[in-house]
């Protein structure tokens, strides 16, 4: 029986021995039930235009094949939209919009006989030409898949004009594909009176479930989506999980048969939307002393073919545009533009590293046009002080700890004695030079979309002790189920081992929000220890009479339960309870207080509080070829009063290095008819074990308790430490700019490829030798 505090133990990952062991059940390791047909989808192989016309005999007439699915089989409706624009249809029937959008599915006895017969259609089209990329759609007139957001502060003109310098650039962003290593997949079972069961790899079962109901044309009530966890979501699976298990749902009732649908990655790559790429236009007004004025910048995203989540993530862009700095006036405009590009969603951090990302290049710009030292002008730019705390959405900055943060990082990663000696490395070596940075981070947590910060749980209490756990979120490998587990095991004061998990299910708790926006333990945890606090008042009022005690005598203490003067067993509570007819099953609730938002007006406190971090990179790189190697990491990070210190700590190295690649050697790559040409491993680059830090030093900040009622004061820490990332990125620059006495900003873009780094490095070489050909 454990003795020590439960929560804030770093306990490891409920499934760590069984995703090791290749034993944790993914859908497809479901045991198919009996008759299960398998469902491939049919893609249009042109990125814009018409379906002139659609000849399915050959896939109809293929080995094994039991149906095929078109538009007109679709009982109820044939859209998924998430934002109910009507926006995105399952299966096109005219319009064509992106390259490997679905036109049909073919459901066959095998897998393999459903992906021959897929092969064998014969679409004829009428081809449009394709707008790509942010430049392309721009040039054609910019259309926008949903309403732009301008968040304004004080006069930016007068700010720009009456700064002391001025300076304008551009900066690239590039997405990233989710590379999830479970692919989409979805398992329908059709059952009595049109009911449905899907197995579905989603993070909103909720949506799934509406979406499923929409497009067979019943009731939410009579389909059920289930969920015990997904193998990576990172955002992904937030809203393009529907496809899948609507066509599987649409296969299984046509079919009075289960089918599976599970694409293989290529597929998986092409059809569904990724992170967002940028284009950030920007004008700073700044002075000698590196001191930001004015901040003026447009952030365009390639949204794809429909909106999808492209408002929220636009709009998180430009919510962390500031970063952990203060713009005396400010004005920030999200441009989200329509594409004939898969349709761009959610992916970890959610627009808000783009934003960040920005104001990383600011910084540097002034850095590198001041002389000044890049991490002194972080510094000099942080939120505090008097009238220096209210952000461009004029939220207040309450609990500002990034300077500390920074300090304390500083100091223990010796920071300055490296920059210095890496300065003296470069100075001696030719061909390799090496690099470092260090930013923080700020990002804000909450969903911005108010309505969404609610949760639900549901606790069952056995007769034999023993406690049933079910809430709304959903497990992707955060940790999410471990962790409330720990809250529900430390209320009862029970151990671990007594409480079971259960997947998440839409029969349990209704009308969940998505597992998103790094709130899943914020919420969760909340709502299962309502419950637990429920049964647990009930517990007390039967044992204050029972046992003739007043009721602040009676304590739930690890392993036992004290009433008055002696101690039972938590098992032989609940054993007597039940004899007397007390409720042991509880629902519970939470809702986020203090949040508010004002889209219109810009104006708001749209974040319950901030979760801090900063990380320090250094790099090494070849200015021969471009290649670097990220030789050390640093990373400080706030969890407040950690959970569980051992999973918060994967999710930091976990964030950090998916950060790092999509900073780094992930790049997607459209031909110029709209193909996606980076579609899986061989040619889309993820950071593997190699890729690593040399040296990766990762510490928690300590004694730092959320200011607000948390669960338990912890912190948030899903989304935050891919931004630490960014301290790649600007290590990268540094070392760039040491070809030219660092006199010269690189800017890079994002990713800084070695392709790109190598420009960068002739860049500022040919920039080195036009001022000294000049002077
Ligand atoms: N960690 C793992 N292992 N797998 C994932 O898919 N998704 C991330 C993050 N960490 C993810 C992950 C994203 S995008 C979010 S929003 C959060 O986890 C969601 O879970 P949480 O709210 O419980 O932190
Ligand atoms: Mo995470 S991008 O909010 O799913």
């Amino acid at each position: 029986m454990e003795t020590r505090p439960i929560v804030g133990s770093p306990l490891k990952h409920d499934s760590a021995e069984k995703h090791v062991a290749g034993e944790a059940v993914y859908v497809d390791d479901i045991l198919e039930p009996a008759g299960t047909a398998h469902a491939c989808l049919g893609l249009s192989s042109i990125a814009h235009g018409r379906l002139l016309s659609l000849d399915l005999s050959a896939v109809e007439a293929a080995p094994g094949v039991l149906a095929v699915l078109t538009a007109a089989d679709i009982p109820g409706e044939n859209d998924i939209s998430s934002t109910h624009k009507h926006d995105e249809p399952v299966f096109a029937t005219e319009a064509i919009l992106h390259h490997g959008q679905p036109l049909f599915a073919v459901i066959a006895e095998t897998r393999e006989q459903a992906r021959h017969a897929a092969a064998l259609a014969k679409a004829e089209y009428e081809e449009a030409a394709p707008l790509l990329d942010v430049a392309s759609a721009r040039a054609a007139g910019g259309e926008l898949v949903t309403e732009p957001l301008k968040l304004e502060r004080g006069d930016v003109a007068a700010g720009l004009a009456a700064s002391p310098r001025r300076l304008n650039g551009a900066m690239a962003i590039g997405g990233q594909d989710h590379f999830y290593l479970e692919s989409q997949i979805a398992l329908a079972v059709p059952g009595e009176d049109g009911d449905m069961l899907v197995h579905s790899s989603t993070q909103h079962p909720s949506e799934v479930q509406h979406m499923v109901a929409a497009v067979l044309g019943v009731g939410a009530h009579a389909v059920t989506i289930e969920v015990r966890r997904m193998g990576g979501g990172f955002g992904g699976k937030e809203t393009q999980a529907n496809l899948f298990a609507c066509v599987a749902a649409l296969a299984a009732r046509k079919l009075g048969r289960p089918v599976k649908l599970r694409p293989d990655r290529d597929d998986d790559m092409v059809i569904t939307g990724k992170r967002h790429d940028f284009v950030v236009d920007y004008e700073i007004g700044f002075d000698d002393d590196g001191r930001i004025h004015a901040v003026d910048a447009v952030y365009a995203a390639r949204c794809g073919w429909n909106a999808d989540l492209s408002g929220p993530v636009t709009d998180r862009a430009l919510f962390h545009m500031d970063n952990c700095y203060f713009y005396p006036a400010v004005r920030a405009r999200s441009e989200p533009l329509r594409t004939h590009t898969v349709s761009n969603t959610a992916f970890r951090g959610f627009g808000g590293p783009q934003g960040m990302v920005g104001a990383e290049r600011f910084i540097e710009e002034v850095a590198y046009a001041t002389g000044l030292d890049p991490l002194e002008v972080r510094r000099r730019n942080l939120y505090g002080g008097e009238g220096r705390l209210t952000t461009p959405y004029h939220q207040q900055v309450e609990d500002m700890i990034a300077g500390e943060v920074i300090d304390e990082l500083e100091r223990d990663c010796h920071y300055r004695e490296r920059q210095r000696a890496i300065r003296a490395f470069n100075r001696e070596s030719p061909v390799i030079k090496r690099g470092i940075a260090l930013t923080p981070v700020k990002f804000g947590i909450s969903f911005t979309a108010t309505w969404y910060n609610q949760a639900g749980a549901l606790v069952h209490v056995y007769t034999d002790g023993t406690v049933a756990l079910n809430h709304g979120g959903t497990e992707m490998g955060q940790g999410l189920y471990q962790k409330v587990a720990q809250v529900v095991a430390q209320a009862f004061g029970i151990g671990l081992d007594r409480i079971r998990i259960t997947a998440t299910t839409t029969g349990k708790v209704p009308n969940t929000s998505a597992t998103a926006a790094s709130s899943g333990s914020d919420l969760n945890g909340m709502a299962a220890l309502d419950a637990c606090e429920t049964i647990k008042q009930r517990l007390v009022a039967f044992a204050a009479e029972r046992w003739q005690e007043a009721p602040e005598a009676i304590a739930f203490l690890p392993g036992r339960v004290r009433i008055g003067a002696h101690e039972i067993a938590f098992v032989e509570l609940v054993k007597a309870a039940y004899m007397a007819r007390v409720q042991l099953s509880a629902t519970g609730f939470y809702a986020t207080p203090k949040i508010h938002w004002d889209r219109k007006a810009g104006r708001g406190h749209p974040f319950y509080y901030f979760a801090y971090g900063a990380a320090a990179s250094e790099v090494a790189i070849d200015t021969l070829t471009g290649e670097y190697k990220v030789e050390r990491v640093d990373i400080l990070h706030d969890c407040g009063n950690s959970l569980n210190p051992a999973i918060d700590k994967g999710q930091i190295e976990g964030g950090f290095v998916q950060g790092m690649g999509w900073l780094t050697t992930e790049e997607l790559v459209w031909d110029e008819k709209g193909r996606l040409r980076t579609h899986a491993p061989s040619t889309y680059k993820i950071p593997v074990a190699s890729d690593r830090p040399r040296i990766f030093n990762v510490a928690l900040l300590e004694n730092a308790p959320n200011r607000e009622h948390t669960i338990h004061r912890s912190k948030a820490v899903g989304e935050p430490p891919l931004m630490l990332a960014i301290s790649v990125l600007q290590a990268l620059s540094d070392a760039v700019a040491s070809v030219g006495d660092h006199r010269f900003c690189p800017k890079l873009d994002a990713p800084a490829t070695p392709e790109r780094v190598l420009d960068a490095v002739e860049r500022v070489r040919a920039l080195a030798a036009a001022t000294e050909g000049a002077s």
